[in-house]
């Protein structure tokens, strides 16, 4: 297939400005046996995110008698998309990402608190459309939350690129597949560290400036998602609460 044109007349062919989020909603807690778990849609991607533990570290040597280890595993589901390229399952990039994603989850979890311990995060990808890691680790931030595992920070991910020499935010799989420049980032909204950034093609200085500034603007917007996901239930119960008084 020819490179398509993916910007027309200042907009994007599924009509987003250059700096527009896809719409975002996620869920707590859907998964009854999980200790915590959200699921997220962002755009076309359906993401489910659950956590088990604290709970022993096993293999015993796993663990760290000092404090937490974490586990992640990332996936896709064979049905999850209609690409040409790649298998499903934990292959080389499954095995990337689980591999980042568990370190930024490792920055903000209170690991002390729990020796010899394991905490898993299992991110399955049931339809994906482009951006999968980082709303994979903007969903598993809200199944961490809503477990209770204590955290300094609740991480947002998003990604941002480049077409042409337009940065563009959270780009879908055409964009991804065509652009010319694709950087995935993680912050911890709090204190804006940044805990994961990684770089596809190639940006210049100022574009990697205008491209963290854009993500750090849609990051109030995700971090406000994201705490609305985690009180939905609440709001609920206490509305019956009132209904009943
Ligand atoms: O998903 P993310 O952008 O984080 O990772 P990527 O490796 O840049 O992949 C971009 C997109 O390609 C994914 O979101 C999927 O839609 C698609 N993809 C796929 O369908 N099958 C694969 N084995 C790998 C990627």
């Amino acid at each position: 297939m020819d490179k398509p044109e993916l910007i027309i007349d200042g907009k994007r062919l599924d009509g987003r400005m250059p700096d527009q989020l896809r719409p975002i909603k996620i869920t707590s807690n859907p998964i009854r046996n999980a200790a915590g778990s959200a699921y997220i849609e962002w755009g076309n991607n359906k993401i489910l995110a659950a956590i088990y533990g604290p709970r022993e570290a096993l293999p015993k040597h796993t663990g760290n008698l000092n404090r937490a280890v974490v586990k992640c595993r990332y996936t896709m589901a064979p049905f999850s998309s209609i690409e040409e390229h790649g298998r499903p399952g934990m292959n080389r990039r499954a095995i990337e990402i689980s591999k980042v994603t568990k370190e930024v989850f490792e920055n903000v979890i209170l690991l002390d608190l729990f020796p010899g311990n394991e905490i898993s995060i299992f991110v399955e990808v049931l339809q994906s459309d482009g951006g999968t890691r980082a709303a994979g680790i903007t969903c598993a931030a809200v199944a961490l939350a809503a477990s209770g595992i204590p955290m300094r920070d609740m991480p947002y991910a998003v990604s941002a690129g480049k077409v042409g020499e337009t940065i563009i935010l959270d780009m879908n799989k055409i964009e991804d597949n065509y652009s010319d420049a694709d950087m995935p980032v993680a912050i911890n909204p709090r204190t804006k560290e940044v805990t994961l950034l990684q770089m596809d093609g190639a940006l210049s200085r100022s574009q990697v400036t205008t491209a963290l500034t854009m993500i750090e603007k849609a990051g109030e917007t995700i971090t406000k998602i994201q705490r609305e996901a985690l009180l939905r239930p609440y709001e609920k119960v206490s509305s019956k609460y009132e209904a009943s008084i």
